[in-house]
């Protein structure tokens, strides 16, 4: 039996991101640049080029910068427009045209109750169908499929739950959610559990759930009765977790460069990483770096 396909994304985009303060005081953390484009813009591309319809943003206090950055600016573009300056109006008419893609759903969440509380606020809005979770913070860009559409593709496979899974070195294991695996097959592994950021003695395997999820209603059924886990949070793992043994859940093993934008070492790390790969910044970053590396060696 063909599945039906996998229309829909949730973007949870209303945690406090309190570990940016103090930018993120009066600024969604979703909305800050890598280079000159916000997180949440690169996500938004994955899904519409991964086959998404609508896109449904859960918000909370103080995100109205997302709602306006996907809206048009039409004083930005009379602007631009009288002074003739038609390089800046195309890059506007591209984000411009991402909203005519997809269909772009606002929902709250009222309080910041957790990732699994997030996304269970979306419910009554893909009630009964598979569906899409991207993270913002988790950017991953890939020359060929874009991330998301591997995990629906692996998700059409085996008509499971799908997270995106990577290796990692195991002294960082306890910063993810780990995997216990089953048996594996071309980069999909049968999911028997999950261990929220555990020690590294006691991690199942070096696979970490990254930032995108496929989900059977199944996990929202969970969610539904789901009680705050660690950090007093509603947890999505823990709702993911209940689920195996009952309904297939797998971890795809994806191709693509990932950057973790979640934390400020990481988001300066993919700032300068994606700059050296434009052409223009490149040429002159790369002096400035050299320079900076000689003004201060490494301390032996
Ligand atoms: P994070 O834990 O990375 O985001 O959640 P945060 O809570 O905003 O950041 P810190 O830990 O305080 O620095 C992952 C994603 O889930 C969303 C966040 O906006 C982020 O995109 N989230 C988190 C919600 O939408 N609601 C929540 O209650 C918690």
């Amino acid at each position: 039996m063909t599945l039906p396909s996998v229309r829909k994304a949730i973007f949870p985009a209303a945690g406090l991101g309190t570990r940016f303060l103090p930018v993120t005081k009066a600024q969604p953390k979703e909305m800050l640049p890598l280079v000159d484009k916000p997180t949440i813009q690169y996500g938004v591309e994955e899904a519409i080029a991964s086959g998404i319809e609508q896109v449904i943003m859960v918000t909370g206090g103080g995100k109205r910068a997302i709602v306006d950055h996907f809206d048009r600016s039409l004083e930005l573009e009379h602007y631009l427009e009288q002074r003739g300056k038609s390089d800046l109006l195309h890059i506007l008419s591209e984000v411009d045209d991402l909203s005519n893609q997809v269909d772009i759903t606002y929902i709250q969440q009222k309080e910041p109750l957790g990732l699994g509380h997030a996304v269970w606020t979306a419910r009554r809005l893909v009630e009964g169908e598979a569906c899409a979770v991207l993270l913002a913070d988790d950017v991953i860009l890939s020359e060929n499929q874009p991330v998301l559409k591997q995990l629906i593709d692996a998700h059409h496979m085996t008509g499971a739950t799908v997270l995106a899974v990577r290796r990692v070195p195991r002294n960082e294991v306890s910063r993810y959610g780990i995997i216990a695996t089953g048996g594996s097959k071309g980069g999909i592994h049968e999911i028997v559990d999950i261990v929220e950021k555990p020690p590294t003695a006691d991690a199942p395997s070096d696979l970490a759930a990254l930032g995108r999820y496929v989900l059977l209603p199944a996990v929202f059924a969970e969610l539904d009765r789901a009680e705050p886990g660690a950090g007093k949070e509603i947890q999505l793992t823990d709702a993911i977790k209940r689920t195996i043994g009952r309904q297939p859940v797998v971890g795809l093993e994806f191709e693509g460069d990932y950057y973790d934008t979640g934390t400020v070492p990481g988001y300066l790390r993919a700032n300068l990483m994606l700059a050296m790969k434009r052409e223009g910044l490149r040429d002159e970053l790369a002096p400035l770096l050299r320079e900076l590396l000689e003004a201060s060696p490494e301390p032996r």
